[in-house]
């Protein structure tokens, strides 16, 4: 009989996976299949499958400890969550077609947001980075063959390194609109998209109503000081708090708050083409 393995090519075997069987199939159904058969993957993955509000789904993942800290004071968060928790993220990234971070995780941590504890295929690269505050060096621009997207603010003069497409979108008070950041990753053909973090570009996300799904993994932690989860404007009254439609998933020792924003989610419009200058590198 065939392994599943050889049965579909978004199944990239990782060198330094671990054996996970029931992974495997579920990425062949994912990619392969119109519907997910049952399994213990399917309820926490099945919203990627078929986005419901336009042609895109987003989600925002976050990894924090029981005190809501997603790293020390001096910004060092490697790791935060137990070994199920980074599992999670891995399988989240080979599900997606683009995973997208802040200059400030880049910068702190200098990640390399691929998938390497499960099998799948690294998604597109994303950073944020107005003030083009990231160099030529970092992990994220590796010459691996993924697609790479180097977002500064308009009219900055960037030389980016090699095989990175440079988008140049407006900054209006200070932000970039997530929105717009969105219609430039589709077009592109980039349709789900994982933004990873860290807190600041989750929130402005979160904010501006353009997560579909929001992944909170909470380990049994106490930090007692560090950076916090979320950075949302302040409210008065507690009946302004976003209250979250959550499932729960027990991941080891981590646990999963699943939670569905789809009822405040904007609608993208993903029709404009004119958006931005876009550019690649030699
Ligand atoms: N535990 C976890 O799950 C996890 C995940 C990721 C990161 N982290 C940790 O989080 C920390 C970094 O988080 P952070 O909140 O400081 O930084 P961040 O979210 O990674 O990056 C924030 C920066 O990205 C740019 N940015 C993001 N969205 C933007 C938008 N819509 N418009 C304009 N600029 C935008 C801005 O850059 P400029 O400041 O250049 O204008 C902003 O200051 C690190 O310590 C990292 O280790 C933890």
């Amino acid at each position: 009989m065939t392994s599943p393995k050889l049965q579909s090519p978004a199944l990239i075997q990782n060198v330094s996976a671990e054996p996970n069987p029931e992974w495997d199939q579920f990425l062949v159904n994912f990619f392969g299949q119109e519907q997910l058969p049952n399994s213990p993957l399917q309820p926490i993955f099945e919203p990627l499958h078929h986005p419901t509000t336009d042609s895109m789904f987003v989600i925002g993942q976050i990894g924090q400890t029981m005190d809501g800290r997603i790293a020390t004071v001096s910004g060092q968060s490697k790791y935060v969550n137990g070994p199920a928790g980074l599992t999670h993220l891995h399988q989240l990234r080979a599900l997606v077609d683009a995973v997208v971070v802040g200059s400030g995780t880049v910068l702190a941590d200098n990640p390399q947001l691929t998938v390497r504890k499960v099998n799948g295929k690294s998604p597109a690269r994303v950073v944020i980075d107005p003030r083009a505050r990231l160099n030529r060096h970092h992990f994220i621009w590796q010459d691996d063959g993924v697609q790479k997207i180097w977002i500064v603010a308009e009219g900055t003069l960037v030389n980016p390194p090699p095989q990175v497409s440079l988008v140049q979108l407006p900054v209006i008070e200070g932000s970039i609109d997530p929105a717009l950041i969105l219609k430039n990753l589709f077009i592109q053909g980039l349709k789900r998209v994982l933004i990873e973090g860290g807190a600041e570009t989750i929130s402005r996300f979160l904010v501006a109503k353009c997560l579909d799904r929001l992944h909170i993994i909470v380990t049994p932690i106490v930090m007692g000081s560090g950076r916090l989860s979320f950075n949302l404007p302040p409210i008065e009254h507690m009946d302004q708090a976003l209250r979250l439609e959550v499932k729960t998933h027990l991941l080891g020792s981590d646990v999963l708050f699943d939670c569905d924003l789809r009822n405040q989610r904007i609608v993208l419009n993903l029709v404009q083409d004119d958006l931005v200058q876009t550019r690649n590198s030699e």
